[in-house]
């Protein structure tokens, strides 16, 4: 790929990333793109009758993905490649409720703390909101998405004169500190008014017709190129919706060699453990597994063949070594921006990687012509995890972790370096082009 083609990818992605203040907005927008490369789409209440060549999605809860190809070869010796990532974020999330009022007459958006947020990051940045709500039409309950991106509300910081220890110390009140200012009082308004009444004025839903929202605070300032030579990206939901377009592109543009069945899934809900009908720790990618299987008239025999041929990649973001922070890493394993995605490893199994696993993704990355690199935490430090341990124990399948080397995960604002991506990208053709 030349350097104008990995400019276009980079800039793809951030327009993804600009484009998908939530969870329901990246399936939409992922929806968008794999229509536009000739995926037809399944719902899971239906019939289905799939063709040899076909491609195929799956949407659950608005807020979760499967995408796949129908291969040619013999799929209980093909087995699935599958690649996974998540939808969601850490972000504010509207209460039922929506606003409180202060005896000073502060109007306040109530939130909850969606996931391990830096809350540092939320203050003193304008927000907007996105989401869906629920409306009765014509008396049927409907779901629609719906995005005001406008900078309505804001956290503004206590001064430093009221707080002289805020630069040794960050702690916040997640109950009483971290309720974003929306407006001024008005006279005879209720308190749930100020938002039904701002969703009634800029999306034109009837406030009358909402019985029930899902909403979201993101930042409204969009994700941009920095860097003397603007090799960076820094952008909001970096983790995780860069693998989640790597992982679409990938299998988009994957040249059909007629061998294993291609499978891209992107669930909701890793940030808070992913148990849930639309996480990864459900049961759905082994429904969808399954019933490709059998729709396709394979044995069960055939399918259990097939599972244990099959491999996955848990992609989602990695840490690359802070410049400020070095001594975080382990003294041996020390990956950095622009050096390509990273393979984590877990002795406790919070990552999923085995040898083998890694072996097979190193073999993908050397196909595609593209470096990689290695993380594992410091024994003194816990880290995070993925969807990688859920994927591989539910399913059985062998699975690596790995993902874009990235720095300031779960702010509000994320960074990483574009090429980074694009080899990431390469990497997923290859592993998908049935090459290793
Ligand atoms: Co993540």
């Amino acid at each position: 790929m030349d350097k104008s083609a990995q400019r276009r990818f980079s800039e793809g992605l951030l327009q993804y990333l600009n484009d998908s203040p939530t969870a329901f907005h990246a399936v939409e927008n992922a929806v968008k793109l794999l229509r536009d490369n000739g995926f037809k789409e399944l719902a899971e209440k239906e019939q289905w009758s799939l063709e040899q060549g076909g491609r195929y999605f799956v949407v659950k809860n608005m807020s979760c993905i499967i995408a796949f190809t129908v291969g040619g070869g013999r799929l209980e010796e093909e087995g699935f490649r599958i690649i996974g990532a998540h939808t969601d974020s850490p972000c504010l999330k509207i209460k039922p409720g929506t606003c409180t009022v202060t005896p000073e007459g502060y109007v306040k958006a109530n939130v909850e703390i969606y996931g391990g947020a830096i809350l540092s990051t939320w203050f003193d940045r304008p927000l907007a909101v996105a989401g869906r709500v629920i409306v009765k039409e014509d008396g049927i309950l409907k779901e629609k998405l719906i995005r005001i991106d406008k900078p309505v509300f804001i956290l503004p910081n206590l001064c430093i004169h009221f707080h002289r220890e805020v630069n040794d110390n960050c702690s916040y009140n997640k109950q009483t500190e971290m309720l974003p200012l929306m407006t001024m009082k008005e006279e005879g308004m209720a308190k749930e008014d100020y938002l039904l009444d701002l969703i009634d004025k800029e999306t034109g839903i009837h406030k009358e017709d909402i019985w029930e929202f899902e909403l979201f605070l993101y930042e409204y300032q969009k994700g941009i190129f920095t860097g003397s030579k603007e090799e960076f990206i820094s952008a909001s939901r970096i983790d995780d919706l860069a693998m989640v377009y790597a992982g679409l592109t990938a299998l988009s543009e994957a040249k059909d060699s007629g061998k294993p069945f291609k499978v891209f899934a992107a669930f909701d809900n890793e940030e808070v453990g992913s148990a849930s009908a639309q996480g990864a720790h459900s049961g759905f990618l082994m429904h969808i597994l399954n019933r490709i299987c059998k729709n396709l008239g394979f044995t069960d025999e055939a399918y259990f063949r097939a599972v244990a041929n099959s491999l996955a990649i848990s992609a989602d973001t990695a840490h690359a070594v802070h410049p400020n922070y070095s001594d975080k890493h382990d003294p041996e394993n020390r990956p950095v921006l622009g050096g390509g995605p990273v393979i984590k490893y877990s002795a406790s199994q919070r990552y999923s990687t085995t040898a083998l696993t890694a072996a097979c993704f190193m073999e993908a990355c050397a196909k595609a012509g593209v470096p990689c690199q290695k993380f594992v935490n410091r024994n003194d430090l816990a880290g995070g995890s993925t969807i990688g341990p859920a994927i591989s124990s539910l399913t059985t399948i062998p699975t690596v972790d790995i993902g874009i080397p990235m720095l300031a995960m779960h702010s509000v604002r994320e960074f990483g370096a574009g090429i980074d991506n694009v080899y990431t990208q390469q990497a997923f053709r290859a592993f998908y082009e049935g090459e290793v």
